[in-house]
């Protein structure tokens, strides 16, 4: 990527339009650059049901794209769709017709809004609390964290089973203040995708008035058709006493487009405090559902369409055949000298840890050979592993997988590593963590072989190893360092 030097000129706006083939040849080969994930070895990221409901999420979502949600008077079908989609996914979680919610981007907003939420009504209803608190499993997604940064909620953390890296409910009973206004779950969580005790925590957050989250932007669509098919799914949604609010994906296991979440609140008194209205200005008078103001109405209608596409049938028969390679890969896993996988997945994300091989290696090898695994630094009681979100899109390819994992173990076994780690801490050693500046972390990323506007080629393994050594606010440093070089004004040529 070029940044700009002092005898070149920043990229404009071309004078004349470009003709549509010149236009595609440029898109086309910005594509070129992203994985392939039509292969079905991206094990992460992408969720994939086949090119037919690719089809109809795209039709859908070309048929709403101009149309916009941020008038309901205007575009009284984006209203209907949403409301729509809100009931199934209600009824679908142990709903009654008392839930309200929302249609949003992600998980992220839908967590954002939970959080916003609770803390406003929390305001209302708790002036004793002085600075807002929530009680999160180390193991809840970052949205979270980013929700607390971005809403001023302290996150108070509570460490989990170090066998089952479920949610230890004495733990969250121990971290509750007269500050706490909202407690959190996960069903599952992503780092080992694994369901949390939710009635345990559901019956600490109703003893003691706390709002309570369940964030199942992963599993709200998938464990109750797991459940129908006869697994053992605890339960996570709105049966249980004490949960006030959930979130859960769309553009996840619901298999349809981007950007597609829901944020269900147990009843419209509690959703009052998520919306948002000004009239405090001359221009129109506005009034957000959600965080978003003006949105496209595709993803929306995209999903409406995919979820109508597929159905409960092919919902559960995704969940069956899904489940099904879920226990062969982890068998087969665990079968493999040095890998282990930790904790015992509810669903069909887990992570798969080693004592024996470096797992960065693992995920570099594996990269030779076509496939994506995702890497994931140690944390609290959680070694550094690598992790797998299995969809029906992978699951023929059970067996390569398991073939490609061994080969990659064995030349993971034979690299060096732990060598670029001494390095960077022997550099390191003279300098306070609270003393870390641009310029040393320049020398840092250097180190690690990213250069300034670059995206490190090859491989990863030593960069994740130098990270998986620092402290987790040195990690986040680095990353945001590491984004501010990447994002940056481009010449023209
Ligand atoms: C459990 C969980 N919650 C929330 C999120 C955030 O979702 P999104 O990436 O759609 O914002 C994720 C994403 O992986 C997740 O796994």
């Amino acid at each position: 990527m070029d940044t700009i030097n002092d005898d070149e000129v920043m990229l404009k706006i071309p004078e004349k339009g470009m003709k549509e083939d010149e236009i595609f040849e440029q898109l086309h080969a910005y594509k070129k650059m992203d994985i392939d994930w039509r292969s079905g070895r991206v094990l992460g990221y992408i969720y994939d049901a086949g090119r037919e409901a690719e089809e109809i999420g795209k039709k859908a979502y070309m048929m709403f794209l101009s149309e916009s949600g941020l008038d309901p008077t205007t575009f009284p079908s984006l209203m209907h769709m949403e409301n729509d989609l809100v009931s199934m996914m209600a009824g679908h979680v142990g709903g009654d017709d008392q839930v309200a919610g929302n249609f949003t981007s992600g998980g992220t907003e839908s967590i954002l809004l939970a959080v916003k939420t609770a803390r406003d009504c929390s305001r209302k209803t708790r002036p004793g609390v002085t600075r807002p608190e929530m009680v999160l499993p180390v193991t809840a997604h970052a949205a979270f964290h980013k929700a607390a940064e971005y809403f001023d909620v302290r996150v108070v953390q509570t460490p989990v089973d170090s066998r089952t890296y479920k949610a230890d409910p004495g733990a969250m009973e121990a971290a509750v203040t007269s500050n706490t206004i909202l407690l959190v779950a996960s069903a599952p969580s992503y780092a080992h995708g694994v369901i949390d005790p939710i009635p345990e925590i559901g019956d600490l957050a109703h003893s003691r008035g706390l709002f309570f989250h369940v964030d199942a932007c992963v599993g709200g669509f998938m464990l109750p058709f797991l459940r129908e098919l006869g697994e053992k799914v605890p339960e996570f949604g709105f049966s249980v006493p004490g949960v006030t609010s959930l979130s859960m994906d769309f553009h996840k296991y619901g298999y349809t487009p981007k950007n597609a979440s829901v944020i269900l609140y147990k009843n419209r008194t509690i959703r009052r405090h998520q919306l948002f209205a000004c009239s405090a200005w001359p221009g129109y008078s506005l009034a957000n559902n959600t965080i978003q103001s003006s949105k496209s109405g595709g993803p929306l209608a995209a999903a409406w369409a995919v979820v109508h596409f597929l159905g409960t049938e092919g919902y559960r028969e995704f969940a069956k055949q899904t489940r099904h390679a879920t226990l062969k890969l982890v068998e087969g896993i665990n079968r493999i000298e040095g890998l282990r996988v930790l904790g015992q997945p509810d669903m069909f994300m887990f992570s798969v840890a080693s004592e024996s091989v470096n797992v960065f290696h693992v995920v570099d090898q594996m990269k030779k050979r076509g496939w994506y695994l995702q890497p994931q630094l140690s944390y609290g009681n959680s070694p550094e592993n690598f992790h797998i979100s299995l969809t029906i899109a992978n699951v023929h390819l059970i067996d390569d997988l398991l073939g490609n994992l061994r080969e990659s173990v064995d030349e993971a076994r034979k690299q060096k590593s732990g060598d670029i780690v001494k390095i960077v801490k022997d550099a390191l050693g003279d300098i306070e963590e609270n003393s870390i500046n641009e310029d040393n972390i320049a020398r840092m990323m250097a180190m690690a072989g990213i250069k300034p506007g670059g995206i490190p080629g090859g491989d990863m393994g030593d960069v994740n190893e130098i990270l998986n050594a620092l402290s987790p606010e040195l990690r986040e440093m680095l990353l945001k360092e590491f984004l501010n070089e990447l994002f940056v004004t481009r010449s023209g040529n």
